[in-house]
Parts: structure tokens; C-alpha cells; sequence
């Protein structure tokens, strides 16, 4: 996996930097928001924002003004609170553990683990919609994968492979993987790395997963 990112990944600009805050930026804008509309709104946000303190300090009109266009406001909001309980509780640094960072405004399970893995190399998988596609497929996992109990099954596999060494690449391989390869239609089979082990794609099934309570 990690092989086929260091060839395959996509230039984001979010992956050309270690400062904790930006990552947070753009994992919260991605939550909803496709990576291309992402691009300028990151560069725009965070040259009116560029540090937490900014962030915090600003005015909350002033932050939505330049979240307009993402939607899903709330997020903003959010945000914005939560750079001021940076600032206010943390010396104005990202916390880096898995209790303080979800304790955050805004930040859920996906959120927490993206930034931990990213900014701080610290061994916690992700798991999104792409993610738990590619993990379904490979194992085809044949529970509906909307339950919590499937979810919880999916987040233990994605954290048994998990590369201690780079969790943050390795997360950002998997959802690569599901983005450009491993696609909710005709996947790409002939170019995936993980073909050889796939047991969806041995049975010919890859289409059938993710199971849902629709298929
Ligand atoms: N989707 C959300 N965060 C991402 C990231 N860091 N890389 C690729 N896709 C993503």
C-alpha cells in the first residue's frame, strides 16, 4: 500500500505540510467536500487564518465569510470554537492524543484518527466511506456494513494493518485507493495493489461490497 502511494498519491496541499492546525483545517473541510472544491477554500482560509491564535481570535461572521460556499456552516462554527479551546486550554497547540482531540468541537472518530495519524504519526486507522469499501472488498466482509457492529469489525482490520511506522500515509493510501482505484463502480482490479489478496475480486463479487441494507 504504502508503495503504491509513494508512486500514486495526488499532490494536495494539505499533504505538503506537518503543522497539526492546517491538517485539522483540511480534514474538516474534506469531511463533506470533494478534494478539488477543498483546494482553494484551504489556501483562501488559511491565508486570512494562518495560525489557530488567528483562527480564535477572529470575528465569527468573518470566519463564515470565508466558509462561504463549502456549506455546511455548522463546521465552521465548530471549528472556530474549537481554535479558541486550542488556544484557551491547550497553549494554542492541536492536542495529541485521542481523549483531548475529541474532546474538540466538530471532531468525530474520522476527524480524531486523520489528524493524530497525519500530524503526529500516532497508530490510529481511519475509516471512511473509501476505506470501508476497500476493507469489505478485501475481506469480503459479509455484514452490513452500516451496523456498529460491522463498523467496529472494519475499524479492527484497518487498525491490524495499520503501518506503525507512517499510520498517516498509510490512512491516506487507503482512502486514495478507494478514491482513484477501488471505486464504488468498475473498480480498477488490473491497477490495485491489493488485488492478489482480494477475496471479492478472486470471486468476482467486488460490486456486491460494501454490503448495505439496499443490496
Ligand atoms: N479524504 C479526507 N482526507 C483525506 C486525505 N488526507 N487524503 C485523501 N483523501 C482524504
Amino acid at each position: 500500500m504504502l508503495d503504491w502511494y509513494d508512486t500514486h498519491k495526488r499532490s494536495m496541499p494539505w499533504r505538503e505540510t506537518d503543522d497539526p492546525y492546517r491538517i485539522w483545517v483540511s480534514e474538516i473541510m474534506l469531511q463533506q467536500t470533494r478534494v478539488d472544491t477543498v483546494r482553494d477554500y484551504y489556501h483562501r482560509f488559511l491565508e486570512a487564518f494562518p495560525t489557530v491564535e488567528a483562527l480564535a481570535d477572529a470575528d465569527r461572521d468573518t470566519v463564515l465569510k470565508h466558509w462561504e460556499g463549502l456549506g455546511f456552516y455548522a463546521r465552521a462554527r465548530h471549528l472556530h470554537t474549537a481554535a479558541q479551546h486550542v488556544v484557551d486550554e491547550h497553549d494554542g497547540t492541536v492536542p495529541s492524543t485521542m481523549d483531548a482531540i475529541k474532546d474538540l468541537k466538530g471532531v468525530g472518530p474520522y476527524t480524531a484518527a486523520a489528524v493524530l495519524s497525519i500530524a503526529y504519526r500516532k497508530p490510529h486507522a481511519v475509516l471512511d466511506g473509501n476505506v470501508t469499501r476497500v476493507l469489505s472488498r478485501v475481506f469480503a466482509v459479509d455484514e452490513d456494513a452500516t451496523t456498529s457492529a460491522a463498523e467496529g469489525h472494519l475499524r479492527d482490520l484497518a487498525n491490524e494493518l495499520l503501518d506503525p511506522d507512517r499510520p498517516g500515509d498509510f490512512n491516506q493510501a487507503m482512502m486514495e485507493l478507494g478514491a482513484l482505484v477501488c471505486t464504488p463502480r468498475t473498480p480498477h482490479c488490473d491497477r490495485c495493489p491489493l488485488n492478489a489478496v482480494c477475496r471479492a475480486h478472486d470471486a468476482g463479487t467486488e460490486e456486491d461490497y460494501p454490503i448495505t441494507p439496499e443490496s
